[in-house]
Order: structure tokens, then sequence, then C-alpha cells
């Protein structure tokens, strides 16, 4: 049995047509440095990498691909190796894929309700400064942030990340969340907290998600950045999935927005670091204090919730 080797969040790629509200979002809400390359194609910067974000023309408005950096092209030859050892059969990226990324090349799978997990190495660096509301992002050693998918099948998803991607579990919650009962399982993959995170429903399985990714996070250098993001957001118009809030585990500070494609994204500060002596934990409550919604869904919202989540009794 072979080992995944190390692995952190390196770039994250989104399918919209709603290039011009994503400018908006993420450059004058977020905070970050945005850069219009053509009509069709935004890309965004938080650190000395030219792609972390890739928001590119098409009809999916979700998160399409997650990008897996490795330390260099043995572990990238290691890691293809480990995926081929356990049955998972891997593509290589087209030249002008990795031209989109701004890397040197990756391969990839289909994983979770079609998410495009991509595996890559050396990605370019750049000299040229930030220009961006928030004065600066965390990324380094625990990468770009984290992703959280919501499934029907988290013990087969949480299986497979942890096999495929070494993925370790740092902790569970539960709580009722608008009513529903719902586990959350977070894993880390390097000194980040959680890299990835399962969320599920209690009792009966639901998925009342259109979206691949529940939501992405973020992680902003100080609290003020993070309390001018989330005022910021308010007053252009976007609304708070959740209002600032600390969760118990982490014991990290965020808010969350709706983005323009439907999934959150959560800007947070100051999250706590896996250690070596790490004790896995069960929490009850996914925060310490706030996280409140702070908008109502419409009916039609609502009544869509409901219908994806009958939906998705009877998908696969
Ligand atoms: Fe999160």
């Amino acid at each position: 049995m072979t080992e995944a080797p190390s692995l952190k969040l390196g770039y994250v790629v989104i399918e919209s047509e709603r290039i011009d509200d994503w400018q908006r979002f993420a450059g004058e809400g977020m905070g970050m440095h945005v850069e219009r390359v053509s009509d069709d194609l935004l890309t965004v910067r938080v650190d000395d990498r030219e792609r972390r974000i890739v928001v590119k023309r098409g009809p999916a408005e979700d998160v399409v691909s997650l990008g897996w950096e490795l330390a260099d092209d043995e572990a990238l030859r290691a890691m293809r190796k480990h995926l081929e050892a356990n049955g998972v059969s891997t593509g290589a990226g087209t030249a002008e894929a990795a031209a989109l990324r701004d890397v040197p090349g990756f391969f990839g799978f289909d994983g979770h309700k079609g998410l495009r997990f991509e595996f890559f190495t050396a990605a370019k660096r750049t000299n040229r400064p930030l220009v961006a509301k928030t004065s600066g992002f965390v990324t380094g050693e625990g990468g770009l942030g984290h992703a959280v998918l919501f499934t029907r099948k988290p013990e087969a998803l949480l299986a497979d990340l942890q096999r495929l991607l070494g993925a370790r579990l740092s902790d569970t919650i539960t709580d009722k969340l608008q009513g529903t009962e719902m586990e959350f399982w977070f894993l880390h993959l390097n000194e980040r907290h959680h890299s990835l995170a399962v969320a599920a429903t209690k009792g009966v399985r639901l998925d009342p998600l259109r979206t691949r990714v529940q939501h992405l996070m973020f992680e902003a250098v100080s609290f003020n950045d993070v309390s001018d993001a989330y005022l910021r957001c308010k007053e252009l118009g976007y609304r708070i999935a959740m209002g600032m809030g600390q969760h118990p585990n982490d014991n990290g500070v965020s808010f969350y927005a709706i983005s323009p494609s439907g999934f959150e994204v959560e800007l947070g500060f100051d999250p706590v670091k896996i250690g070596a002596d790490w004790d896995v934990r069960q929490y009850r409550g996914i925060s310490k204090w706030g996280h409140r919604p702070e908008f109502e869904p419409t009916k039609a919202e609502k009544r869509a919730t409901i219908w994806t989540a009958l939906k998705s009794l009877f998908r696969k």
C-alpha cells in the first residue's frame, strides 16, 4: 500500500457566466487582487502566485477544479503512482488548461459530484505587488485555504479522501442548522486545521446543494481584514450566509458571503495549526459565538433547495 505525498490546496477553478460580478465580489468585497484578463476570464491573486483563483466563462456556475500542490516532480510522480495503484485513472491536463492555471502541467481525476481533483507542482511566482483592499492572506505551508463538500455518502467520501489524498481527521462537529441535524468531518493534509471538510445530514442522507462545493475558505492576516471585508460585502449587497463568528474547533473568526455562483465564500482569521500531538475531538455546535444567518432565502430558493435534496435521493 502506497502513501499519498503531502498536499496543499494551490488553486481553484470556477466556471461562471457572472464574471463581472465575480470581479466585484472578489475585488471589492473580499479585497483580493483581481485581474480581468479578457471578457471571459478573471484571475485572482492573494499572494505571490499569479493565479490562485481562476474564474472562466462557462455554464457550471460552480467550482470545477481544486488544484493540489506537491513539493516537486518526484512527489508529483509518486502521487500519480499512488492514485493509479488505488484504481483511480488519471488524465493529464492539456497545455492550454495548464496555461490557464499558470502551472507547468497537471493531471487529475473526477471526484465528488464531478469535482475535478488536480495535482501539480512548481506554480510560477511573481514579484509584482498585490493591489488589494485586504492587507494580506495566509497561504504558505497550509496552502490556499479549504473547501467543504456536502455529500449523501460521507463514509465513502471520507474513506476516499483518506486513502487517495492521505487526509487525516482533525475533529468532528454535530449541529442543528435550519432545523436539520448535521454532521461535519474536518480533514487536514498539512498544518492547516482543515484543507477539506465533509458535511452531511444526519439520519436520512440528503444533499440539498446544487453546487459541488458548499464553501471555499481563504485566510486573511488580520481581524480588521475580515471585519472590513464583511462590511464591504454587506455594503455591496452580497448576501451574508453567516455573519461574523468563531468556530470551536479551529478557533477561526470568520464570516460567509454568498458568491455570485451560489456557493459560499468564507473569509477567516487566525485558525489554529495542526501540531504533532493533535487530539481528535468531537464538538457540538459549529460556532462558539455568532455566525448568524443574515438573510432569508426566497420562496423559490427554498423550493429549489427541497427539490434538489429530494432529487439527491435518486442520485448514485
Ligand atoms: Fe470553513
